[in-house]
């Protein structure tokens, strides 16, 4: 089979639908994961396969199979993930252990069925898709936040235990950029918040804040399919990749100058909740 080989989750929609598109087109053979397999698209180099990043039998059939077919393995890009948006006092624990076990245990799971291959190989990529969440926070993301804050020191804690072997562990964040996230995030928001909750304000305020930010985003997912593109073929890989420099700036200000962060959210939040 000729051209490289790439695993991506979360391919039936978004980033992760456009990454399979640009991939293929671009002549690498490209094994595209997602619960929702009629929704990969389809075409040459794509190899579409059902997978719940949530469950371990889905997971092992995925890598499975995939390897079998490919018979080793250059990329897995980590994509698949959700807003399990909502107020911390109100996110149930059934929802908080669902965001963790997707955006971040599905995420090192996976990876750790095709570490042996790599390892083998003595060559591969992991790239995870963490967030500008996963430097900032603001209200109602907590364990959004959380599972990308986590899903970055994970993937430096592998990168240092796996570049004896060839292999780099790299981070990808986007900003703001146009798919279902939102409209998933902010319908979990809503399903979060229980009756006659002291939230409502903040919930509406953010909900609003964002559909705003959303209509003004200028990434779409097909910007961030070029950003995952340079990830996996850049010759000396950096640890983050951004789309835009405000991506980069917020995260920034939220790490380094964390208390002038502080300020600028609880501003934000006496606007919200006015
Ligand atoms: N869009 C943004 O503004 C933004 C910003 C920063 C970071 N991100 C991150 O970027 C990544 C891609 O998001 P997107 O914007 O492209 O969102 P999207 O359009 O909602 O796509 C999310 C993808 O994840 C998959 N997924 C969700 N749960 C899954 C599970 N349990 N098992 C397998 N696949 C699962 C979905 O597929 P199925 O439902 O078919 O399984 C879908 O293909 C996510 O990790 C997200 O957190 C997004």
């Amino acid at each position: 089979m000729a051209g490289k080989i790439i695993f991506i989750t979360g391919a039936s929609s978004g980033m992760g639908y456009a990454a399979t598109k640009l991939f293929a087109l671009r002549d690498w053979q490209v094994y595209a994961g997602a619960r929702r397999t009629e929704k990969i698209p389809t075409g040459a180099n794509i190899h579409p396969l059902h997978l719940d990043v949530t469950d371990k039998a889905s997971r092992n059939d995925f890598a499975t199979q995939a390897l079998d077919d490919a018979g080793g393995v250059d990329v897995l890009i980590n994509n698949a993930g959700y807003g399990e948006f909502g107020p911390l006092e109100e996110v149930s624990e059934e929802n908080a252990r669902k965001q963790l076990e997707t955006n971040l245990l599905g995420a090192s799971e996976l990876t750790k069925l095709v570490l042996p291959t790599m390892r083998f190989q003595r060559s591969g990529r992991i790239i995870n898709i963490s967030s500008i969440g996963g430097e900032m926070y603001s209200p109602l993301g907590g364990w959004y936040y959380v599972t990308k804050h986590a899903l970055n020191v994970w993937s430096d804690t592998l990168d240092t235990e796996v570049r004896q072997f060839g292999i780099r562990s790299i981070i990808v964040e986007p900003g703001g950029t146009a798919s279902s996230w939102t409209e998933i995030a902010m319908a979990n928001a809503e399903k979060n918040l229980k009756p006659n909750s002291p939230y409502l304000k903040l919930t509406n305020g953010t909900k609003a804040l964002l559909k705003r930010m959303g209509s003004q985003s200028s990434a779409t997912s097909e910007d961030l399919a070029e950003v995952f593109y340079r990830a996996a073929t850049d010759a000396k890989p950096k640890y983050r990749y951004y789309h835009a420099l405000g991506d980069n700036f917020i995260g920034h200000l939220a790490r380094v100058h964390q208390h002038l962060f502080k300020h600028v959210m609880a501003f934000a939040v006496d606007r919200l909740t006015k």
